[in-house]
């Protein structure tokens, strides 16, 4: 069906109202395509054709269904629905070896999923490096009745560019030693980044050439049209595999509105940070008079920057095509100013009307994060371990009670307490193994992220954790090691913010608090992409013997010891 048919059936049928659940259905296929994501060529994963792929837009309450059909010749694939909980569907969550095989070349998987809440989310690729290879897109959650009043609205998809293919930079990572893979080439806005020019040339000395576009030039920035005195909703939402980034628009302030689908308590900005997995929603207010063009400006911090500033362009009605900005865009601020980063941090509470959370946890679960040595390989371990998913999902074992899996025990405030944060590992080798939790229902978890030194120098970076299934409250962040019966005392039990993803910073600690209430598996894991593949990550499952009696469809569970499994059914 074609996007103006689908356009005019998603509108009748919300004019009609939903009393029963809507469906929004779509047919996918994933292939790769020569590309020009920043004025040079390069191979990106396509949905369809488009690079990113094709935004969702559906109303809370609907019901999603993608018939997703692998065209890739030589691996497998899977999609991911961030910010999606996938009550009672678990097995739809779309994280490869976690809740489905990977989908085979030239085969179907249908996800099926009920958009249960309103929010500004995306989805992308779980499966190797997938997402850095640019299989992402936009996923918009509408709500019926919508509290927030704006005129218009743009969707803006943040992400990172390298030259060096995701295949090349997986070996890269794996290889003894290591080989790590730099900082992007670019940064992308929906996809279109500037490689070897600057649209900002004409305004500074920096001898950068100007960039000259072609109509349909796959790089050329979008830009975004809007009108004096009105109100425009900006949905922000990163998937870099690397970058932390600052976004901010010349002579404008930004109104954050919303974190990860959760409203938050309105505040006014200059610019945002925002960490690759999270989203926003922040309202800009247009000058009451035509002002011309203004740049957007979108910068690495966190890491020391090599890579320029992605532009793109907001323009009032009248401006004529050939006019430029006359400011040059905002300056990113330092990228090591991480009080500045924290500060923004703490700027969230929870917008009025959402209940506070449980008063005290059931659980405490310290989730120490290190670098660390496998046999020369360079691996990343949450509490000594090193993430490596097994051939057969976890969701399939438990569903059909195969291999037993060996649950992890929350190492409590021990390792945690003597382990030295400051400096690089003494002992820096460790395990692998498939890194897994296991929760009752109803209960409620604790979970404090507890950051340490890198392997060499005094360096500890930036992690941004993303919880499937769920959203939590961050209930603190903190310098330096968490003091258990101190640092408590210190959580926001009041208004904290609801998220999904939530800033781990260097040297620090962060603690957030969920309740278990949704049966399934659900990954937990640093969203940086190199990071999740040198195994930066742990698995919660939660209600293990509910998921024993799931329906999960055979098609998610085709491969290892859950392949074998369902044969061996057949026969019998
Ligand atoms: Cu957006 Cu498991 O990630
Ligand atoms: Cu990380």
């Amino acid at each position: 069906m074609s996007v103006i048919v689908w356009w005019l059936v998603t509108v009748l049928l919300v004019a009609v109202h939903s009393a029963s659940a809507r469906v929004v259905e779509l047919e996918w296929e994933v292939e790769y395509k020569f590309w020009w994501p920043d004025c040079k060529e390069g191979i990106v994963m396509a949905i369809n054709g488009q690079f990113p792929g094709p935004t969702i837009d559906a109303v809370a309450g609907d019901i999603v269904i993608i018939h997703l059909t692998n065209k890739l010749s030589t691996e497998g694939v899977v999609i991911h629905w961030h910010g999606i909980r996938q009550r009672g569907t678990p097995w739809a969550d779309g994280a490869a070896g976690v809740t489905q095989c990977p989908i085979n070349p030239g085969e179907t998987f249908t996800y099926s999923f009920t958009v249960d809440k309103p929010g500004t989310h995306f989805y992308h690729g779980h499966y190797g490096m997938q997402r850095s290879a640019g299989l992402y897109g936009m996923m918009i959650v509408r709500s019926p009745k919508e509290k927030l009043r704006y005129d218009g609205e743009f969707n803006l998809l943040l992400s990172d560019w390298w030259h060096q293919s995701t295949h090349s930079q997986e070996l890269a990572l794996s290889s003894s030693p290591m080989r790590w893979i730099g900082e992007p080439q670019s940064l992308l806005i929906n996809g279109r980044g500037q490689f070897n020019c600057s649209q900002a040339a004409y305004l500074s000395n920096e001898g950068k050439r100007q960039c000259t576009f072609r109509r349909n030039d796959q790089c050329a920035p979008e830009t975004l049209r809007v009108r004096p005195n009105k109100v425009y909703r900006l949905r922000i939402a990163s998937t870099t595999a690397l970058a932390s980034l600052n976004l901010a628009v010349e002579g404008h302030k930004l109104e954050v509105v919303e974190a990860d689908g959760n409203y938050v308590k309105p505040f006014t900005v200059d610019d945002i940070d925002i960490y690759s997995g999270e989203t926003y929603s922040v309202l800009l207010r247009t000058h009451s008079f035509p002002t011309k063009k203004h740049f957007i400006s979108v910068g690495v911090r966190g890491r020391k920057p090599n890579t320029t500033q992605a532009l793109t362009v907001l323009s009032y009605v009248d401006a004529p095509e050939s006019a430029r900005p006359t400011l040059p865009p905002p300056v990113t601020p330092r990228w090591d100013d991480y009080n500045r980063s924290k500060s923004f941090s703490n700027k969230f509470f929870a917008a009025k009307g959402y209940p506070p959370p449980p008063k005290k946890s059931d659980e405490q679960l310290y989730l120490l994060n290190t670098q660390n040595l496998i046999d020369g390989h360079t691996k990343w371990a949450i509490n000594n371990v090193s993430l490596s998913v097994s051939a057969t999902p976890y969701i399939g074992s438990i569903r059909y009670g195969l291999n037993s899996l060996s649950y992890l025990k929350s190492p409590a405030k021990e390792l945690v307490g003597s382990y030295d944060i400051t400096k690089p590992p003494v002992n820096p080798s460790t395990t692998k193994s498939s890194g897994i939790y296991k929760f009752p229902m109803g209960i409620v978890v604790d979970v404090i992220l507890q950051n340490a030194n890198v392997l060499k120098g005094k360096i500890s970076e930036i992690h941004p954790w993303h919880l499937h299934g769920h959203d939590f409250w961050v209930l603190g962040y903190g310098d330096g090691k968490f003091r258990p019966g101190v640092d408590e005392k210190k959580y926001n039990l009041k208004n904290p913010p609801l998220r999904n993803t939530v800033a781990l910073y260097p040297f620090g600690w962060t603690a957030l608090r969920y309740v278990t209430d949704n049966p399934g598996v659900w990954f937990f894991h640093c969203h940086i992409e190199p990071h999740l593949h040198m195994g930066m990550g742990v698995v919660f499952a939660e209600g293990v013997d509910r998921i024993a009696k799931m329906d999960i469809p055979d098609e998610a569970l085709g491969c290892g010891l859950t392949r074998k499994w369902l044969m061996n059914r057949g026969r019998n």
